[in-house]
């Protein structure tokens, strides 16, 4: 039964979809895992906001405004998923758009130790917000940015791993000599 987007799935246990989730992260560059949970998330949840740490710790061979057109085109076509960025910590630009759920991708068992340890402290900080992870399809476990970024840049294949414009903008950028 479902009721203004509350599903009834049996007595005492609903699971209200009329949530925000924030999927946050360094997309450098946004691969077809990223986008694999995105879609997973936008099915799940009624808004989702994918959002793009700009002070994160690592060096970033794409610019702020390059990563953000890409997420921009890579999520266009889904109705209920905004792009946005963020500086600082990430529990406070949860708070500002009113999420109580942050997505990650948990691609390996390699994955959990940090994300665990990243749920916690974010939950520490603010009780409401709940990390909820997702599993990529299995094609994508091995895929990271880095990965994709390094095999570009020796001229290899990544049309498998990225969309055609990310393709095309990691070849520009090794073509610079980046
Ligand atoms: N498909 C492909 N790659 C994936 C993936 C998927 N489904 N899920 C994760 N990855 C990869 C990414 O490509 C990335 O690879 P890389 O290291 O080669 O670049 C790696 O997993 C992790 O990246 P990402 O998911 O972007 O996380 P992150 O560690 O770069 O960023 C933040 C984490 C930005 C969310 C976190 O640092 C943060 O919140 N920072 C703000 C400050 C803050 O609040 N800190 C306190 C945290 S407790």
């Amino acid at each position: 039964m479902s009721r203004n987007g509350i599903h009834l799935l049996s007595k005492g246990l609903t699971i209200d979809l009329h949530k925000t989730a924030i999927y946050p992260g360094t997309f450098d560059p946004i691969t077809n895992g990223h986008i694999d949970i995105i879609r997973r998330a936008s099915a799940i949840f009624s808004r989702v906001i994918v959002t793009l740490a700009v002070n994160s710790s690592k060096a970033t061979l794409f610019t702020t405004e390059e990563r953000l057109a890409m997420l921009r085109e890579a999520t266009a076509g889904l109705a209920n998923v905004e792009v946005a960025k963020f500086s600082g910590l990430v529990v406070e630009f949860a708070r500002q758009v009113g999420a109580t759920v942050m997505v990650r991708g948990l691609r390996a068992v390699s994955d959990f130790e940090y994300e665990f340890q990243m749920a916690l402290m974010n939950r520490k900080q603010e009780h409401s917000l709940d990390t909820v992870f997702l599993m990529p399809d299995e094609k994508y476990t091995y895929l990271s940015s880095s990965i994709v970024r390094e095999i570009a840049r020796h001229g290899g294949t990544i049309e498998c791993f990225v969309p055609k414009f990310v393709e095309d903008r990691l070849k520009a950028k090794s073509q610079n000599g980046q």
